[in-house]
């Protein structure tokens, strides 16, 4: 038996101001789209925004529904759009904000597993990596260098 250490790295910034002026422009962007958000069930608002390689930013929201699962997340809002307008392109990278409508969201909110898997298709078939920033209403900012950082051992189409 041997063990194995996986580690991950982040930075972390005291507010989306000391960040670059493209990541602020692209947070802003998911700022305005967590406020188109559909989450009547939830109350929890999350706006995501995708710079790609051809300049274009494609933003998305969460989408709900009465029937639970049929809801999407906004990641994959945002993704599935960006894939299906832009086929080409290379996504450079995606800032994400969520907001609960009960309370002060305060805390970087980062995406879950399901919306991981799908990024990370994403990231292999363009053999680039995609910057990550998360952050909550506002805030500390979470920025990762990668889909892969936030997903060690990813499950991806080699195995096929
Ligand atoms: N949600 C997202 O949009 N992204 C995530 O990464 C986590 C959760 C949404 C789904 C649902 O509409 C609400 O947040 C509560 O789970």
């Amino acid at each position: 038996m041997k063990e194995v250490k996986i580690e991950t790295t982040l930075e972390i910034y005291d507010a989306i101001e000391d960040t670059s002026q493209d990541i602020q422009n692209l947070m802003k962007e998911a700022v305005k789209a967590r406020d188109k958000a559909y989450s009547p069930y939830s109350k929890f608002d999350v706006g995501a925004a995708i710079l790609l390689d051809n300049g274009e930013i494609i933003s998305g929201s969460n989408q709900e529904n009465a029937s639970y699962p049929s809801g999407l997340c906004a990641e994959r809002t945002a993704i599935y759009y960006a894939g299906a307008k832009y086929p080409k392109a290379k996504m450079l990278k995606m800032a994400l904000t969520a907001s609960s409508q009960n309370q002060l969201t305060l805390q970087p909110i980062p995406p879950c597993g399901a919306c991981r898997q799908a990024i990370a298709e994403y990231e292999v078939k363009q053999d680039l990596p995609i910057e990550i920033y998360f952050m909550g209403a506002k805030g500390k900012v979470v920025k990762s260098k990668s889909l892969a950082n936030l997903l060690p051992l990813v499950f991806e189409s080699s195995v096929l």
